[in-house]
């Protein structure tokens, strides 16, 4: 059992199940916005649809993770307490839409996103916006190391998987703070994968064996490294991070310098990771809407059970699409 009394199997046959119909439900209510330009309608409508169906599960859970602070976005707040209380006392980190710039402009790889681990297992990263990240699948392990330079990691992940540098496909966010580094991969020899948004996604790719990319690297939001974490556990990847802000100076009094692993982040080892599919992507299809008939596609990973699950919904929402 970990911490709150969630053991494997409360956690893999009935709250797996029930949290899958909370991230249906978000993906399902911000179809409508996909592509409409409007990130933070798209975001509410996730974010009301997700609040209204944890309330009706049987759990006691806290959110640690919330989303929506960096920008103003509405969000499920931290603290705010979810579910009936009458289940398995446990932390929750949501993400309603990762990729609500995605969601709006009509790109892919937009996801609907719960994690959910025992209560007080869940590292609580509200109060740094951004962490610096690598993720890898378990060939990264004991190879990988954030101290190490990238062309050096690049050259480490390439011998551990038995290919050559060339090959190597490193997932990055296109932002003007990568430069150096997009320049460091480029540099090495692997290939730069520029993703405009969803880091969520690029990190579940680089943890999943046979999957194109090999590598995730680069500083992203906090929220969204926790949400990794429970992902990488459950695939048995490889994670670190590092806190990060903006202003390095005051970076070692507020201990900034330390590495986290994803076990580190997301403690103990019941974790569960729950994503369905907004927007088409690699890893899941978006939303389809045919009439009064909605097809879903999500994922669950079971980091107690090593559980993979791909889990294809067809809704009848009795009214044709709008
Ligand atoms: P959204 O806010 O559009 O959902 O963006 C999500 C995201 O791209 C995450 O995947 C990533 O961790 C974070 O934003 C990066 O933050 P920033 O856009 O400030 O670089």
């Amino acid at each position: 059992m970990v911490p709150g009394g969630a053991g494997n199997d409360l956690l893999d046959r009935y709250v797996a199940l029930e949290l899958v119909h909370a991230t249906e439900a978000a993906a399902i209510s911000a179809q409508r916005w996909i592509g409409g330009g409007d990130k933070n309608s798209a975001d509410a409508a996730a974010v009301d649809a997700m609040r209204e169906y944890l309330s009706t599960v049987d759990i006691a859970g806290r959110v640690v993770i919330g989303e929506g602070e960096k920008d103003a976005a509405p969000m499920l707040f931290n603290g705010e307490l979810v579910g009936t209380g009458r289940g398995p006392a446990l932390d929750i980190a949501v993400d309603p839409i990762d990729g609500t710039t995605l969601t709006a402009a009509g790109r892919p790889n937009a996801l609907c996103v719960i994690a959910v681990s025992g209560r007080d297992t869940m590292l609580d990263a509200s109060a740094t916006f951004y962490m610096d990240k690598i993720v890898t699948d378990a060939a990264g392990r004991g190879v990988v190391h954030m101290d190490n330079t990238v062309a050096a990691n690049v050259q480490a992940l390439a011998n551990a998987k038995g290919k050559p540098v060339n090959q190597i496909q490193v997932a990055v966010l296109d932002r003007p703070r990568h430069k150096a580094l997009i320049d460091e991969i480029r540099s090495s020899g692997a290939i730069t994968l520029l993703i405009p948004d969803g880091d969520v996604a690029a990190g579940i790719n680089a943890a999943r064996e046979g999957s194109a990319v090999d590598m995730a690297l680069g500083v992203g939001g906090s929220p969204e490294g926790v949400l990794t974490a429970c992902a990488v556990k459950a695939l048995g990847g490889y994670m670190q991070v590092r806190l990060h802000r903006p202003d390095p100076l005051d970076g070692e009094a507020a201990g900034l310098s330390r590495i986290w692993e994803a076990e580190d982040l997301v403690q103990g080892p019941n974790a569960l990771f729950i994503a369905t599919g907004l927007t088409d992507g690699d890893l899941l299809r978006g939303v389809q809407r045919r009439g009064d008939r909605v097809r879903t596609e999500s994922l669950i990973l079971s980091s107690g059970t090593r559980t993979m699950r791909r889990v294809q919904s067809d809704h009848t929402t009795g009214r044709p699409s709008t």
